[in-house]
């Protein structure tokens, strides 16, 4: 039996990825790789949707192939590409483009918090149409699931739509996409601000737990995550965000349920639930930073897997674009 195909995908729009993307994303990326023929891309595309220094541009996209491979991708059961080596992406997009509403592109939510961030006016047109180039990363792989953290939904939901419109306009051409986005990771806070999702663009540094942080700081960080002050350890994310945060990262980690959790924490201080979660954290990300320091030691070899992910993965691109350019009504390219 064939499996179903997957694809997902992040922005190497950093230097490490964090805890927020390596619990909501590569997790489950690396458990459902057995079950699905994945397709995993780092998305160089959208990063430069905001301002990019070139040089850290290309750093920081070996670098985050090199999270994604310690963190347990395989790149011989999965593709593993970055986004510019397969040009049908591009191409999806301007035809996904010619079928979205102004009006439907403007109620992303993202757009919207990033576009403020920059002030408006200095937000690219590719910020504006970044979740059209999403959907096209996704519906060229004909995926029947998407996983991703909670805040991708609203662009899964917007990828659904574009596909639905487009079979139905032109006959079935697309797989209508499913999010996967588990409960319990769905979403990780802030340290420092437990309201808010953990995000690189954090505005306090000691919010943000980096993959390759070294194990002083990510203890230093956890140690001084902000809590509440009436001294019960128990899941509330209404009233106490601080340490059900803390309590789900250790959870998702550990693998204890959040209920087993509590009973053993009852009576005691935040001080040994801080202790505690810092060394579930430090035990899980410091072989993936010791193993991504392995990988980046050796470029040319990340270079020649990210060389076969794309060969892979333009097989199938290229077979969708030419599905969608034939329904669209283009003559057939003589040399492509
Ligand atoms: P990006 O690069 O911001 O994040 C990558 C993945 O990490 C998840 N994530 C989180 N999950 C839980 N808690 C958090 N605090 C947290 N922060 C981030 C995100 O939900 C995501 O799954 N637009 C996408 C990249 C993209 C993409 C795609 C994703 C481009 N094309 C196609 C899927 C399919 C983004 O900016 O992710």
């Amino acid at each position: 039996m064939t499996k179903p195909n997957l694809l997902s995908g992040m922005q190497p729009s950093a230097g490490s990825l964090h805890l927020g993307n390596y619990l909501g994303a590569l997790v489950n990326w690396a458990n459902m790789q057995d079950d699905f023929n994945a397709y995993y891309v780092i998305v160089d595309l959208h990063a430069i949707t905001v301002p990019q220094d070139p040089d850290e541009l290309r750093a920081n996209t070996r670098r985050t192939a090199a999270q994604y491979l310690a963190a347990g991708i395989d790149h011989e059961k999965s593709a593993l590409f970055v986004q510019s080596h397969v040009p049908a992406h591009a191409e999806l997009a301007w035809v996904l483009n010619c079928i979205t509403g102004m009006g439907e592109a403007g109620r992303m939510t993202q757009f919207k918090d990033k576009s403020q961030k920059s002030g408006s006016d200095s937000a690219s047109v590719g910020l504006f149409t970044y979740p059209i180039l999403q959907a096209a990363d996704i519906l060229l792989y004909q995926p029947k699931a998407v996983p991703v953290g909670e805040d991708q939904r609203q662009h899964l939901e917007l990828t659904r739509d574009l596909a639905t419109r487009f079979n139905s306009r032109f006959g079935d051409t697309f797989t209508i996409p499913e999010a996967v986005i588990l409960k319990e990771t769905a979403k990780i806070y802030d340290l420092q601000n437990p309201e808010a999702k953990m995000s690189k663009s954090a505005g306090d540094p000691k919010g943000l737990i980096n993959i390759m942080d070294d194990s002083a700081a990510v203890v230093k960080k956890i140690k001084s995550a902000v809590t509440d002050t009436d001294g019960i350890i128990q899941f509330d994310r209404e009233t106490k965000p601080g340490i059900s945060n803390l309590l789900g990262i250790h959870s998702a980690i550990s693998g204890e349920s959040i209920s087993e959790l509590e009973q053993r924490f009852e009576g005691a201080g935040y001080g040994a639930l801080k202790g505690e979660v810092a060394d579930v954290v430090v035990a899980a990300i410091e072989p993936i930073r010791n193993r991504t320091e392995e990988l980046l030691s050796d470029p040319a070899e990340l270079d020649r897997l990210l060389a076969n992910g794309a060969a892979r993965a333009n097989e199938l691109a290229e077979q969708t674009l030419a599905t969608v350019y034939d329904r669209i009504g283009f003559l057939r390219s003589t040399w492509r």
